[in-house]
């Protein structure tokens, strides 16, 4: 690992975003929006604090339709409430002079009827096994087995994805960031341990890949790729997701999304892996790194994925949750405010909007 800063402090292009240097903030589950979905003043507030420091700011992940909605208190970008909840949000970036992304989601099997009023659907019948769900009246229910969505579903759900990527655009966002990561609908379609299919959508690597291509498609059609990105965790472990075709799936859907030229690819992978450099090439989009949960980003990590060649730039999460101010904490190699996971998903602003920017606890300290 190298430490140079430096290579974060170049602008960078992805299709039609400017970005000022290579400090993303990567998309953050909050659940402090109102409990139909939509977005609020505290989540505005939160942002706004993000949008001066972050080169890009991707949303937190928002349900395209209510079928889709995991848990609670998420936003969703469903409804004409939401896209004017959203709008207070995406004129607090702008305000600053930042960028946002909305990242666009669909649980699928990773939800609860009590939370989505609706059942759970997902590729196939596979259920999750171990994993608990909080609704809103548990904080550990069990997550019942989803059912297929039917070949006659599928182009609707494909169109909940267009249809939120327009009405994002429209709540004032500078593109969208398709959520195919995570253990997620997606990803679940993409998967050969959760997609059992033999219809069009499973059975080969290219059949698993085509509702993802679809959904890709139809969002490019409507928004342009060039304010498009998507999110891939291949062979990443989260909500119970397992893919044991080693990434062949993955090489199918680049075949089909790569010469649509999008904005950007964002992977959740480990650097020094061979198959990040290998899509990295297939895909041949602009390339976001984070290497997911198992441990925090840390400064010389950000770095080393653009100084060691790896990506064009580096997206940071809960460094992000504690610090307002990140990129100008290390840019500076400065201290950091301790990040307070417990608050995570709680609800308010504490341990939300109350951390200090380092000017604000430098002059805290001054005056105590
Ligand atoms: C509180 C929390 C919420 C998250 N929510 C999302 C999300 O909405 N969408 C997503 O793709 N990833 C989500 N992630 C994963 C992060 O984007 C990121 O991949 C992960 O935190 C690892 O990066 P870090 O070590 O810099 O935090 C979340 C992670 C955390 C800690």
């Amino acid at each position: 690992m190298t430490d140079d800063f430096d290579v974060l402090r170049q602008p960078l292009k992805l299709g039609a975003l400017d970005l000022p240097h290579r400090l993303v903030m990567a998309p953050l589950t909050r659940n402090r929006a109102d409990e139909d979905g939509t977005p609020n003043a505290l989540m505005a507030e939160y942002y706004g604090q993000r949008a001066g420091s972050a080169a890009l700011i991707v949303s937190e992940a928002t349900w395209v339709t209510q079928q889709g909605k995991p848990y609670p208190r998420t936003p969703g970008i469903a409804t004409d409430a939401h896209r004017d909840g959203w709008r207070l949000v995406t004129d607090a970036v702008h305000a600053k002079g930042g960028r946002i992304v909305a990242q666009l989601w669909h649980g699928g099997r990773v939800g609860h009827p009590d939370t989505s009023g609706q059942d759970l659907v997902s590729a196939s019948d596979v259920a999750l096994d171990a994993l608990t769900i909080f609704t809103p009246t548990e904080a550990k229910a069990a997550i019942p087995a989803p059912r297929p969505l039917t070949l006659e579903e599928i182009p609707g759900v494909v169109r909940d994805f267009a249809d939120a990527a327009q009405r994002a655009i429209d709540a004032g966002f500078d593109g969208v960031e398709i959520h195919s990561a995570n253990g997620y609908l997606l990803q679940q379609f993409l998967s050969d341990t959760t997609n059992h299919r033999d219809d069009a959508y499973g059975g080969s690597a290219e059949n698993r890949a085509r509702f993802v291509a679809e959904i890709v498609g139809a969002v490019t059609d409507r928004i342009g790729a060039e304010r498009t990105g998507i999110r891939l965790s291949p062979l990443a472990p989260a909500h119970e997701m397992a893919e044991e075709d080693g990434g062949d799936t993955y090489r199918a859907l680049a075949t089909t999304i790569a010469p649509l030229d999008l904005a950007y690819v964002h992977l959740l992978a480990q650097p020094e892996h061979p198959l990040t450099a290998e899509l990295r090439t297939a895909y041949g989009a602009p390339l976001l790194l984070n290497t997911g949960f198992a441990k925090h980003t840390e400064r010389a990590e950000a770095i080393s994925f653009v100084a060691d060649g790896h990506a064009d730039a580096s997206v940071v999460g809960r460094a992000f949750i504690a610090n307002p101010d990140l990129y100008e904490r290390w840019s500076q190699d400065a201290p950091q405010n301790e990040t307070i996971s417990n608050l995570f998903y709680a609800s308010g602003p504490e341990g939300y909007t109350d951390y200090p920017t380092l000017a604000e606890a430098e002059k805290a300290v001054g005056t105590a």
